[in-house]
């Protein structure tokens, strides 16, 4: 019926999925691209962890970082020509956090963490490069995050995020006339984009505890103002469009868009979700003309646009796109590696027989598995047991014999196989019977709490019996240790009561409204790791009273609440009745 709409609209879906997207981001393995809040695209199958990104948007290009690769770190994809190429070599030791493109020199920067430096390679005809970048700016107390460059006039800007003293800094593309800009009212500055077209900066910063704020101010630092103040995300990159900014938050795994300028009252929109990966880096679609509107300094970008420079991008980086298997062959359609017998892991990089034997030496078989041979005194598959352990009865000392046997050897006074026969007292001669003083009190604990000793030839008139039991080894009630005995006994009654008495409140509770609330806490980074520690905190069944008289919680919404917004109460109300769950029997 509507096959002819119907193929139009197909049509006309796949030419906008292929030439146009809102803002695009890496996430796991993939670089994804987003229209109006839908995905349309994305690209990154033989990725594994891609992490900063950055868009060129002359050359419609965008480059990223691979964490996981084994032999390059940044690539570039060509969105006309959908080809990437690998730019830069992965060192061993490296934390690539920001990365910037400059069209006009070609030139591409990015903010190493881990060796606090900013390093650069230039994509022109022509140009020579270190294989691992060239350093540019090397620091000492600074930690370079985020980077941008402001290609109209010239300058890349970083965020600093030593925790004692964050700043946010500028200098000319060669390095020089480097100056803060920014060193109050500031503490961990994650990200940061330039407006070239509105010649403003725009930065988020994770502030202290579940607060981050999203700020702006002039290019050279001036007119800083805050364009919103909220609480519970964890923003990482920030990206800046024709009319909006857009940041990545680790805290709800979602990207926000915010109105650029916005009144402070406007609440930022959650545009996209993740479930399983959290993204990373984020760039929005904005078209040179668009940001060169108006601007006098833009000539150079301008002239660009319509008369392309042709750049270097096929560096002979080993693109090796699958991975390094240590001990085994790589798989490069899946990722993986098939290992060799013997070897497992990710990268074919343990051996089966590593931790395996618990004594003795492992031999991996003709089947890749491991197998121990144990040294005398022990067997079991893992030679984990040990033959003598606790064979011998009434201190017969133990040792194996040639066929892997326990023997003991008994004391004076028993006898038999596990020395667990006692020797009775005519059997034994009188005089060698008594003990000495040692022998009799040795109170080790290992022994039985009454010991039996051969009495004394001159009691053994008197009775009957030829043994009795000796108590003189203080075997009995002891000052110190039995009363401690005693009180953790009662304490550990008690304890049990209060466990009853507690299940029982439970079970009755579990009849009542559930109520269901996540709070994500959103702090406690480091700034080194580049994903987070994410901590989900969900609340249940925590009222037990009617739940319109008392919210059990500190009030908060968990969505947008904001430390400017002063509304408690009601709205929180509103949520937690939003968030009820009733079980099937009500
Ligand atoms: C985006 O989607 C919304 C509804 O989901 C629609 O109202 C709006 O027109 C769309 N905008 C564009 C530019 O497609
Ligand atoms: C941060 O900067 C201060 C000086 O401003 C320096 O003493 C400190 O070592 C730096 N912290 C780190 C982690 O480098
Ligand atoms: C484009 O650039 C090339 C090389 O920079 C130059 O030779 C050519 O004249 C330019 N064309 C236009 C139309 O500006
Ligand atoms: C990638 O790196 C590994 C180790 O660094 C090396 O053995 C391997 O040959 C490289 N791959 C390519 C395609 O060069
Ligand atoms: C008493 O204990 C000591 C040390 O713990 C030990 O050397 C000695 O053999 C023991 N004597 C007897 C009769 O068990």
């Amino acid at each position: 019926m509507c096959k002819m709409q119907c193929f139009l609209a197909i049509f006309a879906l796949y030419i906008g999925l292929v030439n146009s997207w809102d803002i695009a981001i890496t996430t796991g393995g993939q670089l994804e691209f987003y229209s109006n809040k839908t995905k349309t695209n994305n690209v990154g199958v033989r990725f594994r962890d891609l992490t900063a990104l950055a868009y060129d948007a002359v050359h419609n290009m965008l480059l990223f970082v691979d964490k996981q690769n084994d032999n390059a770190s940044i690539f570039s994809y060509h969105l006309a020509t959908k080809k990437y190429q690998s730019l830069v070599r992965r060192k061993s030791y490296e934390n690539i956090q920001g990365l910037a493109f400059d069209p006009v020199n070609g030139l591409l920067f990015w903010t190493d963490t881990n060796e606090r430096s900013i390093y650069y390679m230039s994509l022109m005809l022509g140009s020579k490069n270190d294989v691992y970048g060239n350093l540019l700016i090397k620091m000492d107390d600074e930690i370079p995050r985020a980077i941008a460059v402001d290609s109209c006039r010239g300058y890349i800007y970083w965020t600093n995020i030593n925790i004692t003293k964050p700043t946010i800094e500028r200098a000319k593309f060669d390095g020089t006339e480097r100056e803060t800009i920014i060193d109050k009212d500031i503490y961990m500055p994650v990200s940061i984009a330039v407006d070239q077209r509105t010649k403003q900066l725009y930065w988020a910063d994770d502030r202290e505890g579940i607060h981050y704020s999203i700020e702006s101010s002039d290019l050279d630092g001036n007119n800083p103002k805050t364009l919103y103040m909220g609480t519970y995300h964890q923003p990482n990159a920030l990206t800046v469009s024709k009319d909006a900014v857009y940041w990545v938050d680790w805290g709800y795994k979602s990207v926000w868009k915010l109105p650029k300028d916005s009144p402070k009252t406007l609440d930022p929109v959650e545009l996209i979700g993740f479930s399983n990966e959290v993204p990373f880096g984020i760039v929005a679609n904005y078209q040179i003309s668009d940001q060169t509107e108006g601007t006098t300094e833009c000539e150079e970008l301008i002239k660009l646009s319509q008369n392309k420079t042709v750049i270097n991008d096929t560096f002979n980086i080993p693109r090796d796109l699958g991975l390094f298997c240590l001990h085994g062959v790589k798989n490069n359609e899946k990722l993986s590696c098939n290992c060799s017998a013997g070897y497992t892991g990710q990268r074919c990089e343990i051996s089966v027989c590593h931790n395996y034997c618990f004594q003795g030496d492992c031999e991996v078989s003709s089947e890749g598995t491991p197998a121990c041979r144990c040294p005398s005194g022990f067997k079991g598959e893992r030679c984990e047991i040990n033959i003598c352990n606790g064979y011998c009865l009434n201190k017969g000392v133990c040792s194996v014999n040639q066929d892997q046997e326990p023997d003991c050897k008994c004391s004076k006074q028993y006898e038999g196989l596990r020395c667990e026969i006692m020797i009775p007292i005519n059997s034994v001669k009188l005089d060698r019977s008594l003990p000495t003083s040692t022998e009799k009190c040795n109170c080790t604990q290992e022994q039985n709490i009454s010991k039996t000793v051969p009495i004394s030839s001159e009691n053994l008139r008197n009775s009957e019996l030829p043994y009795v039991e000796i108590t003189d080894c203080n075997y009995g009630w002891d000052s110190i240790r039995d009363p401690v005995i005693m009180v953790l006994g009662i304490a550990c009654g008690l304890l049990c009561v209060t466990c009853t008495v507690l299940f029982t409140k439970v079970l009755k509770l579990k009849k009542r409204p559930r109520i269901k609330k996540r709070i994500i806490v959103n702090k406690n980074v480091t700034p080194l790791t580049a994903r987070p520690d994410q901590c989900e905190i969900t609340i249940e069944n925590c009222c037990n009273m009617n739940i319109c008289e008392t919210p059990c919680f500190e009030p908060r919404s968990t969505i947008r609440p904001t430390l400017l917004d002063a509304k408690p109460g009601k709205e929180e109300k509103k949520n937690l009745i939003n968030n009820m769950e009733y079980p099937e029997d009500y």
